[in-house]
């Protein structure tokens, strides 16, 4: 049985993940860290990791940037796995996670879909076929509760399609500010927020008079919980290192 502690337990992502916990065999959600402490489902909730007492063998995060620096502390002072699910990071935080993945095991994806991260290596091959003729403008829609913005997603697939072609693209966000055309080597970034979207992107590849749009749309917050519960029981029994979807996708 592998014991989760669960970082935002009692927030919207800690319902969705100790839900898709409870339809998994061979996991718990042992303990959690929140700044609620409110009672949860007979689980102890600590509002900082210096009060947790419990041992867990994974450790789930979906809670907020300013929690990372006492995770990474916990995590490596107890040896214990991490799954990184909380967006709207620093670079410098990026960089921290990755300084601390040689010490422990840590997943890192600003998106746990499985169709996301397919769609990120469906538009990397558009991306390198497309290139020359085609202008790339990313449109990422979620809730109105969603504090960063763009979504880390809409990043993570600029970075993905800057990798993949012969340039080095700039990216522009939203265009209020700008009043030139448009150029060629851009990739346009714009953020929607509105109701109760869950999570919208959109990759369009627009030609002369041709366009190609690739998009993916989660419509409930378990598709994000199933693929972290996934990553932590992949996660628990892997060698120190930073880990990805792709890893994941790799070996299942
Ligand atoms: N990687 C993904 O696939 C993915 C998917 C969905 C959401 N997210 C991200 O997960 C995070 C959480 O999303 P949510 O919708 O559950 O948000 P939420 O606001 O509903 O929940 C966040 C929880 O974290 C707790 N929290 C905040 N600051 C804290 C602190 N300093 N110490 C301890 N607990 C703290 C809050 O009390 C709350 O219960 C966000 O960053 C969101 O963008 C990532």
């Amino acid at each position: 049985m592998i014991k989760i502690l669960l970082t935002g337990i009692n927030g919207h992502m800690g319902a969705a993940v100790r839900k898709a916990v409870s339809n998994t065999e061979n996991a718990k959600v042992a303990v959690g860290v929140d700044l609620n402490t409110a009672e949860c489902d007979g689980i102890p909730v600590y509002s900082s990791f210096a009060e947790v007492t419990e041992k867990p063998d994974v450790i789930i995060d979906f809670s907020h940037p300013s929690v990372l620096d006492s995770l990474l502390e916990y995590a490596k002072e107890n040896s214990v796995p991490c799954v990184i699910c909380t967006t709207g990071l620093s670079k410098e935080q990026i960089s921290k996670i990755e300084f601390y993945s040689k010490e422990i095991p840590v997943f890192f994806s600003a998106n746990m879909s499985i169709g996301v991260n397919l769609i990120i290596d469906l538009v990397c091959r558009a991306a390198k076929i497309l290139e020359n003729n085609f202008d790339i403008e990313i449109i990422e829609k979620h809730h109105n509760q969603k504090l960063d913005a763009p979504s880390g997603t809409a990043l993570a697939i600029a970075d993905a399609i800057s990798e993949a072609v012969s340039y080095n693209p700039e990216y522009t966000y939203d265009r209020h500010s700008v009043r030139k055309k448009r150029d060629a080597h851009e990739i346009g970034i714009h953020a929607v927020r509105g109701g109760t979207i869950v999570g919208e992107h959109s990759v369009i590849f627009a030609g002369t008079d041709e366009v190609i749009e690739v998009k993916h749309q989660a419509t409930s917050k378990e598709v994000f919980a199933v693929g972290a519960v996934r990553a932590a029981i992949y996660l628990a029994n892997q060698k120190p290192g930073l880990y990805a979807m792709s890893d994941l996708i790799a070996n299942s």
